[in-house]
């Protein structure tokens, strides 16, 4: 990527209601993803890192399939492993911690209102109320999956794929198909290879290769995206909390 198409698809904003929406939805058709800078401090990240380190227990982990829906609605910790059984479902390739942490479960990681300005951003961008899904169910069912998505290292990885979106939303605006993280870690200093990247026609991009702790990543979900292996040089430690890390906030509906 060039110094000029990184400069022309990051948005430096002190709130998300600062994000210009003209610009901003024009630098997605044109390259399928932006970054927004200044609404997360690297230093808010490190120190939801550093409470998530010393919470890790390995034997909280579940399963990677098979929990009932009402689990991630409530602090879950879960190990997403393999995947090829399931291909045919969507469900591609993968190995990465998820830990769910709802807006109305207890804060154990102090990142509270990184994922309330997190959804705001969502909000911002997807045209709903700046408060929408930001403390409980909406009326709709629609709630946050507020989470953290952990790549150790040693492999964990996460298959080029397209997200699913159901069909009665396909026919809407772009921005339904607008997915975002936080960038929690640093490649180069939590990671050295590997990374979130998304495929722009024929070129790769390492995403973290250019953008930074503390920056919003947003992505077309209707392009091929996936997580490339952290550090496969290094052992893989299943005891201990390392690796690349990310947040989300997912709109997610209550069946
Ligand atoms: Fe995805």
């Amino acid at each position: 990527m060039t110094e000029k198409t990184f400069r022309d698809n990051l948005f430096e904003v002190a709130s998300p209601s600062d994000i210009p929406l003209a610009k901003f939805n024009e630098a997605m058709r044109r390259e399928t993803f932006a970054g927004i800078r200044g609404i997360v401090t690297p230093a808010e990240c490190e120190a939801g890192l550093h409470a998530l380190a010393q919470r890790f227990k390995r034997s909280d982990d579940h399963p990677g399939i098979g929990e009932k829906p009402e689990m991630v609605r409530q602090n879950f910790q879960k190990l997403l492993v393999g995947g090829e059984s399931r291909a045919r479902r969507n469900d591609d390739a993968r190995l990465f911690r998820q830990f769910y942490n709802p807006m109305w479960a207890e804060d154990i990681y102090g990142l509270r209102d990184v994922f309330i300005r997190l959804a705001r951003v969502r909000n911002r961008i997807a045209g709903l109320a700046p408060d929408f899904a930001t403390t409980g169910i909406e009326a709709n069912g629609l709630w946050t999956a507020a989470r953290v998505h952990q790549y150790p290292l040693g492999g964990g990885f996460f298959r080029g794929h397209t997200d699913y979106v159901a069909s009665d939303v396909a026919d809407e605006a772009d921005t339904k198909f607008y997915q975002l993280f936080l960038v929690m870690t640093e490649k180069g200093r939590h990671f050295q290879k590997g990374g979130g990247f998304v495929d722009v026609g024929s070129t790769r991009i390492n995403l973290e290769d250019h953008f930074r702790q503390g920056d919003i990543l947003v992505y077309d979900g209707r392009t091929n995206h996936g997580v490339e292996d952290i550090d496969p040089h290094l052992p893989f430690d299943v005891d201990t909390f390392n690796g690349r890390v990310a947040a989300f906030v997912t709109l997610y509906k209550v069946m």
